[in-house]
């Protein structure tokens, strides 16, 4: 089996059944094939197997001497839920083989089979197990090449985002990031000048919003002497200084449009003139911008122009919210404890189980800066060795503000009840009420009342499936 030859570790079939001319034969249609096989006559022994050793498929016939071949696939699904099981049915009846197939097994095949059916069915499977194992060995090369050290995350969102970052940081071409405030952008445009090329050059970024207009653009071009009254001397602009390097420009979208139109000149023709001056200077940078807007929309309200967004968006890198990766939030939460605790000396602190799932429910309109200012005033104010309680934890993070007039609905809890469960029955008073409400002021529409609240779609969602309430989008 050329696959197999080619993939290093061999492909292992476990057979099972006691029939051993059955057994005997199929060990050897399957090992002139290079898998590597292995036979058991007995459930019993059939499981010690699977738990020592993981192999990759099963084959096992209905029939065993000691137990059921579906109590047999049931309990492989357990053990090693990754496994292929093929179950061999006696008497070609359909109803085992459906039920063998709702209780997990991969596919099954009717006694008699002839030799090529075996190859072909074990052959299928076989394709499938290489296909995991590839993708979960680019995870790893990926995890390995870029997991730019500091940068958490294992949602399958962010991942995307780091194996784009990857592949494009050692190009040349423009990055453009999106992202509510506090998700990483900048984090990731420093990624990206890291592992590029010119990583031995200077990141130099600035924050447009952070300046009115003419100052921004002096410190973009520079000026020369005289330039304006208090330019008492010749000024290089970033620009020039940021030579060879990566420039980040943060908050595009806060650049009014004359400026706007001049950056989209100097990125087209790379020279820049100083402000007062007229000779032309060359300039070297890649370009990686930042908005906390949604682009597109900001091209659609007047904010952005559409003709800079296309030179500078040539690869978007979109960075989902915090509340829409929730996997996320433990390993970061960790993450931020291990340093502030580090910061603020304090050894030894971890979250009980049930802080944690405070920390993994808040919403986080903040994103990761939020959690990371969090955990921070958690650590500032514990003492070494705590484990760290709810009770520890600011209070909205628990417990958030019922809308005006709908107070009652939060204080509509038991004090009957131990306080996390009073607790968590409030909040979900409050989610539902919240949304039905919304949901009402919106005519069921998700999208509007999404916008209109300020959550993601993908959260109203979920929040209407957890509480069965009907919406259209
Ligand atoms: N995946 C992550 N792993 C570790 N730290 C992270 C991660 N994402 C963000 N951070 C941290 O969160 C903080 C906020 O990130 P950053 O400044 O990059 O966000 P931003 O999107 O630029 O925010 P803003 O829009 O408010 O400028 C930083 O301290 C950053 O180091
Ligand atoms: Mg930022």
């Amino acid at each position: 089996m050329s696959d197999t030859a080619e993939n290093d570790v061999p492909i292992t079939v476990l057979i099972v059944d006691d029939e051993e001319l059955l057994v005997k034969s199929c060990g050897q249609i399957l090992s002139s094939e290079g898998y590597s096989v292995h036979t058991e006559g007995r459930g019993r022994n059939a499981l010690d197997f699977v738990r020592r050793q993981r192999p990759d498929i099963v084959l096992t016939d209905l029939m065993l001497p000691d137990m059921d071949g579906l109590a047999l696939l049931k309990e492989i699904k357990k053990l090693a839920p990754e496994t292929l099981v093929v179950m061999i049915t006696g008497f070609a009846t359909v109803d085992s083989s459906v039920e063998a197939i709702r209780a997990g097994a991969y596919d099954y095949i009717p006694k008699p089979f002839t030799a090529t059916q075996l190859r072909i069915l074990i052959g299928r499977a076989a394709q499938q197990v290489k296909l995991v194992r590839d993708n979960a060995s680019l995870r790893d090369q990926l995890k390995k090449h870029y997991s730019f050290d500091n940068i958490i995350g294992t949602s399958d969102s962010i991942q995307k985002v780091f194996s784009v970052v990857s592949r494009v940081a050692p190009t040349e071409a423009s990055v453009f990031i999106s992202g509510e405030s506090g998700t990483g952008k900048e984090l990731i445009a420093r990624a990206l000048h890291a592992n590029s090329r010119r990583s031995a050059r200077p990141f130099t970024a600035i924050n447009c919003a952070a300046l009115p207009d003419n100052l921004l653009e002096t410190e973009l071009f520079g000026h020369e002497k005289g330039a304006f009254t208090s330019a008492d001397r010749e000024r290089r602009g970033l620009l020039e200084l940021a030579a060879g390097g990566t420039f980040f420009m943060d908050e595009i979208s806060e650049m009014s449009m004359e400026l706007q139109a001049k950056l989209l000149r100097v990125i087209q023709e790379r020279k820049i003139r100083r402000v007062g001056g007229g000779e032309e200077i060359p300039i070297d940078v890649r370009w990686v911008s930042a908005t906390n807007r949604d682009p597109d929309q900001a091209v659609r309200d007047g904010h952005l122009r559409q003709d800079l967004l296309y030179r500078l968006n040539v690869v978007p890198v979109k960075l989902p919210p915090l509340r829409n990766r929730r996997e996320d939030i433990p390993a970061l939460a960790q993450h931020f404890l291990r340093r502030y605790a580090q910061e603020y000396d304090r050894d030894n602190l971890r979250f009980s189980s049930e802080s944690m799932r405070v920390l993994v429910e808040y919403e986080w309109p903040g994103n990761v800066r939020e959690l990371q200012n969090v955990v921070e005033r958690i650590v500032s104010m514990c003492l070494p060795g705590q484990e760290i309680f709810p009770e520890d934890m600011p209070e909205e993070l628990s417990m958030r503000r019922a809308p005006n007039g709908k107070a009652g609905a939060v204080a509509a809890f038991s004090s009957d009840l131990p306080f996390h469960d009073a607790k968590n029955d409030a909040i979900s008073i409050f989610e539902k009420q919240y949304l039905s409400d919304l949901l009402d002021r919106h005519n069921g529409n998700i999208s509007q009342a999404a916008r209109n609240a300020g959550i993601d779609r993908k959260t109203i969602h979920r929040m209407l499936a957890k509480y069965e309430i009907e919406g259209r989008d």
